[in-house]
């Protein structure tokens, strides 16, 4: 008896759960700003499988291909309405030249990727073949240059060698390289990691190189490319904020951010992405929502400095690497960053993305990492195999959000715990869509109980309301190769409208995508 009842104790002490029914208000009748789509955004870098093998496999490989690139990964990208991609990194960016990656591919410089595993890179994929992959897929294209060992001259002849339209040598060296029209530079960006990778810099030596970088970086290209500056690491950090917003000569149009959810306090403390604890689940989803506070943080001080300064344009936040990153799978090189993708990172996804919408006049991009093979992917290949992740399908369902109005939202809801840390239980967002829709994006955190959901919709006329829902049965379910289809969305058909009042179950670890006409 006594065992039982100490057992009771221990249970009660590790989980507590207060699984108040969750009430939340939208405010259709005070829309927000547009949530760029550029917010969905992917990142590629030249890093383990994510670019060789996982998209990239050559003109001459037995896996169906076009021009090099693998016909179901790209089928499976035009599918998610990729809207923007960022290349070559990352670190790499920092050690790239542009010149190894045009030309004939068997006359291509090949180099060590010092970063990613120490391996040859062959270069056989290179600007041409990066801007044939956004366009095949319907994306614009994010070219980050190299600050680190670079020059502005090497960044500034990038530019033109993609943008140019004068009859330039290095235009006429595009054009016989296969491509008469310029290339289209959604986003250009000055570096990568300036406070580590990217050159170990303080943020004042920083600001100076990029308003160097920057003033050099002309184009005719109309629109012209949106200016980056390289921001601050993950966590508390402002420094680089603080100082390049005080140190603006040249454009810059945005900033970057990085953010990666980790298991502890300590970026060395990382988790296993497949069988972990319930501990480690709340943990991590713990850490995730401290993306809110770094955004609002950020967000007060670009303000701050935008009023001093007296100007009128806002510098976007650019949160460029964003996801989870967990111990590697075992038997694969370490420095590939090979990770398996549960029901854990489709609610990591959910909950980034309703943050994102939240901060929609401040986040005008971002780009999760990465999209192939690495980190917290979309999609996993093996050979000539792909699958699709949870974090793909919740990209998928959350694509209405892409460019639609934001809407306020009052959330109140209960709260999951477990082992003495606490989240909110639902995570939500919301926003109208260009067709007069209402789309509310809903998680759930909590593993064990289903969240009773009742939501008010202030200032819209509400009809009928259809969904989909992606769970599972176990906190690490996930897609393999045996099992590709695991975890998938189907159809939600439990939410009810009754008097402009919306109510659903909300299943334990979900993620649920409504769509109010
Ligand atoms: O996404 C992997 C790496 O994480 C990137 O190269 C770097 O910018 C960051 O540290």
């Amino acid at each position: 008896m006594k065992t039982y009842l100490a057992a009771c104790a221990a249970v009660l002490l590790a989980s507590s759960a207060f699984a108040a029914p969750a009430s939340l208000t939208i405010h259709a009748d005070k829309p927000g700003a547009t949530i760029n789509k550029y917010v969905y955004g992917q990142f590629s870098e030249m890093l383990g499988s994510g670019v060789y093998g996982g998209i990239w496999v050559g003109e001459n490989s037995p896996i169906p291909n076009t021009r090099g690139l693998r016909n179901d990964v790209i089928a499976a990208l035009k599918e998610l309405h990729v809207p923007l991609v960022r290349w070559p990194g990352g670190c790499y960016a920092d050690e790239y030249h542009w010149r190894d990656g045009i030309g004939p591919k068997d006359k291509r410089t090949t180099r060590l990727n010092t970063n990613w595993g120490g391996v040859v890179d062959p270069n056989t994929f290179g600007t041409h073949e990066f801007f044939d992959l956004v366009e095949q897929i319907g994306a614009d294209a994010y070219v980050n240059a190299n600050v680190g060992t670079g020059s502005p001259q090497e960044a500034a002849q990038w530019l033109e060698y993609m943008t140019g339209t004068a009859d330039t040598t290095l235009v006429k060296e595009r054009k016989a390289n296969g491509r008469d029209k310029p290339f289209k530079v959604a986003i250009y960006a000055m570096g990568n990691e300036t406070w580590g990778c990217g050159g170990n810099m303080r943020a004042e030596y920083y600001a100076d190189l990029y308003n160097q970088y920057a003033t050099f970086m002309k184009t005719t290209q109309n629109p012209a490319p949106i200016m980056l500056a390289s921001g601050d690491r993950s966590g508390d950090a402002t420094d680089f904020t603080k100082v390049l917003m005080e140190n603006r000569r040249a454009r810059m149009d945005g900033i970057s951010l990085h953010y990666y959810t980790v298991l502890g306090d300590k970026w060395e403390i990382k988790d296993a992405a497949v069988g972990f604890s319930e501990e480690n689940w709340i943990k991590v989803l713990a850490n995730t929502v401290k993306m809110d506070g770094y955004i609002k943080t950020h967000d007060e001080l670009m303000t701050a400095a935008e009023e001093k300064a007296g100007s009128t344009k806002k510098v976007g936040l650019y949160i460029d690497e964003w996801g989870t990153w967990y111990k590697p799978e075992p038997g694969t090189n370490p420095g590939f960053l090979v990770q398996q993708n549960t029901i854990r990172d489709a609610i990591v996804a959910a909950a980034n993305l309703n943050i994102f919408h939240k901060y929609a006049a401040r986040v005008e991009m971002t780009s999760i990492a990465q999209t192939i093979n690495v980190l917290q992917a979309m999609i996993l290949t093996d050979g000539p195999k792909m699958l699709l992740t949870p974090t793909y399908h919740v990209f998928h369902m959350y694509k209405p959000f892409q460019d639609a109005t934001s809407l306020p939202i009052d959330v109140k809801t209960g709260t999951y715990g477990y082992g003495g840390i606490t989240v909110a239980q639902v995570s939500a967002s919301a926003a109208k869509t260009k067709d007069g829709a209402i789309v509310i994006g809903l998680a759930n955190l909590d593993p064990h109980n289903a969240a009773q959901v009742s939501a008010a919709i202030a200032g819209a006329k509400t009809g009928t309301v259809k969904g989909e829902v992606l769970t599972a049965a176990t906190m690490d379910a996930h897609n393999s190769f045996t099992a590709p289809n695991a975890v998938h969305p189907v159809a939600f058909n439990g939410a009810k409208l009754a008097n402009g009042k919306l109510s659903l179950s909300l299943p334990p670890e979900s993620v649920v995508v409504l769509t109010i006409r």
